[in-house]
């Protein structure tokens, strides 16, 4: 039947991923949260002293991505541009190689527009390596537990069969095998597992829900906690080279969390994994030396 998808018209496509997703039990999350760009055009161009609506959410947007933190908590609730919003979209704008106007110009919005990592680029304000970072604290897998065994568990049905799941993250960690002593095995047994995979919709339990489609596509924890979970709202692709445009590439941000996984945080290297943003639509299936020297620095040779 999967095969057969590809070949409907996309309004039939996205009816049968509801389907399925009733049919899983897992769409009845009766409040979904809007998905976040969509009220950026009222908050375009406005800068600091102005009140516009909406722009909490962008408040809300640099607080959970590590930019922004106000210690009366009142004032993510306000649309008020002050001087902390200010210097928190400069640093952003910094992070993303934007001319750092501290204004949310056309640059900025589109970047806050593109689908992203739900982990944090910065954490306490400051951005410590010009390119790669490194979770704050340093965690790491230690030298004797270099080989991992790797579960795949769900709480919701995504668009993409158990099938291809396996296949496109044997790929991805394949690729971090490659240039590191790591070595991966999948493994039917949770008990046996040092990192579980699996997708999850909305609020799943562990303090970082999910948005809906758009927004943040997944997220993991730093070792030796081992768990990376795909938002299953996204429409992924397979793990084949065929991408559709409205696709998010699970090969990709699988090699991406799994930087995460093991100790890599956001680098500001476009060509990096370890970049934070990815268009849907987009392929980038390789690691760069960016990614290769974190992870050398990382554990050493
Ligand atoms: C899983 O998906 C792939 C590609 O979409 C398809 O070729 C395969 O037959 C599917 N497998 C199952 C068990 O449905
Ligand atoms: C951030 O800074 C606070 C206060 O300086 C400190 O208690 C906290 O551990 C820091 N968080 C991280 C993740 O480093
Ligand atoms: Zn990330
Ligand atoms: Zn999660």
């Amino acid at each position: 039947m999967a095969k057969n998808l590809l070949y409907l018209s996309k309004a039939s496509f996205l009816l049968l991923i509801q389907l399925l997703a009733i049919q899983s039990g897992s769409f009845t999350n009766a409040k979904r949260i809007p998905e976040f760009p969509k009220s950026l055009k009222d908050v375009e161009e406005s800068q600091k002293g102005q009140r516009v609506q909406g722009l909490r959410e962008v408040k809300h947007y640099l607080n959970k991505y590590g930019y922004l933190n106000y210690e009366d908590s009142n004032n993510f609730e306000q649309d008020e541009f002050d001087e902390a919003l200010k210097v928190a979209i400069k640093t952003y704008q910094t992070f993303f190689h934007l001319k750092a106007t501290g204004k949310l110009d056309t640059d900025t919005i589109k970047q806050m527009s593109m689908p992203r990592c739900g982990v944090a680029d910065i954490i306490n304000g400051s951005l410590t390596h010009p390119q790669f970072t490194f979770i704050p604290g340093e965690p790491k897998w230690p030298h004797y537990k270099h080989h991992l065994q790797y579960a795949i568990i769900s709480s919701a049905i995504p668009n993409v069969n158990l099938t291809e799941v396996k296949k496109a993250v044997k790929y991805a960690f394949g690729e971090w095998a490659y240039f590191s002593d790591f070595s991966f095995e999948f493994t039917d047994y949770v008990g046996h597992a040092d990192l579980i995979l699996g997708f999850h919709r909305g609020d799943h339990g562990d303090g970082k829900a999910f948005d809906g489609p758009g927004g943040a596509l997944a997220h993991a924890f730093p070792p030796t906690n081992g768990r990376l979970h795909f938002d299953a709202d996204e429409i992924w692709s397979d793990s084949s080279y065929r991408i559709r445009s409205n696709q998010v590439d699970l090969v990709g941000i699988s090699m991406h969390e799994i930087g995460h996984l093991l100790g890599l945080d956001h680098s500001r290297d476009e060509l990096a994994i370890m970049y934070p943003g990815i268009a849907k639509g987009q392929i980038k299936r390789s690691l760069s030396l960016d990614d290769r020297d974190g992870l050398l620095t990382l554990y050493g040779s």
